[in-house]
């Protein structure tokens, strides 16, 4: 018989998660999470499977990690199933060679009704010379979904100076975004 599955946001943290803050409310009585409630830390070694035609690693496998540890924020922090919406502009700073360890850690930047900006930091570390590389960043708009339809996510506590310099600079992504998405639509 299977054992029934604990819910994420129950337990105290994963392996490479800071401790997981519990859920809040608003004066209002919304629903709110803090940062530290969904980011997530994943880590990986790079085998050569994932290895192009030049012998580092595929820029496309880097950006599957980094779609599914916002996957993993998102909908922590959302408490529902998200989908991506999209990718802003990745620059790739540095190759990713067979043998490094990978290290991705994320978290909620911005929370809009339904959407979420998700930051991801990108690090390479050489095992032999514990040289550690910046290689990349992204910053990947996740939708919560329920039904098929948007669905409303709750709000983002910031608890310290850096959660909201970083929600005022996303913030600015987002109007971006949405003048870029105005201008398809109406162009
Ligand atoms: C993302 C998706 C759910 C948006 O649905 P929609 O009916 O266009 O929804 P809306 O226009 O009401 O937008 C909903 C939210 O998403 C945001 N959004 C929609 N498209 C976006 C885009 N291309 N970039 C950034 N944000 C986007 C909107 O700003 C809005 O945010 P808010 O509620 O915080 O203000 C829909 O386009 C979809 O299902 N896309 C495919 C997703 C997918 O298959 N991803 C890959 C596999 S997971």
């Amino acid at each position: 018989m299977r054992r029934p599955r604990k819910a994420a946001a129950a337990r105290p943290g994963g392996p490479g998660d800071a401790a997981r803050a519990a859920p809040r409310t608003t004066a209002g009585g919304a629903s709110a999470h803090p940062v530290s409630y969904s980011e997530a830390t994943m880590t990986q070694l790079m085998v050569p499977q994932w290895v192009n035609l030049h012998g580092t690693v595929h820029g496309g496998y880097i950006l599957m990690l980094a779609d599914q540890i916002a996957y993993v924020v998102a909908s922590r922090h959302a408490g529902r199933p998200t989908v991506t919406a999209s990718f802003d502009e990745v620059d790739f700073r540095s190759p990713i060679e067979v043998g490094d360890i990978v290290t991705l850690h994320a978290r909620v930047n911005y929370v809009g009704r339904t959407s979420m900006e998700i930051g991801v930091r990108v690090e390479a570390e050489d095992l032999v010379t514990r040289e550690v590389r910046h290689t990349n960043s992204c910053y990947i708009t996740m939708v919560a979904i329920d039904e098929g339809r948007p669905a409303r996510v709750p709000q983002l506590l910031l608890e310290t100076d850096e959660e909201r310099a970083r929600h005022e600079r996303a913030g600015e992504r987002r109007r971006v975004r949405e003048e870029r998405r105005g201008a398809r639509r109406t162009g």
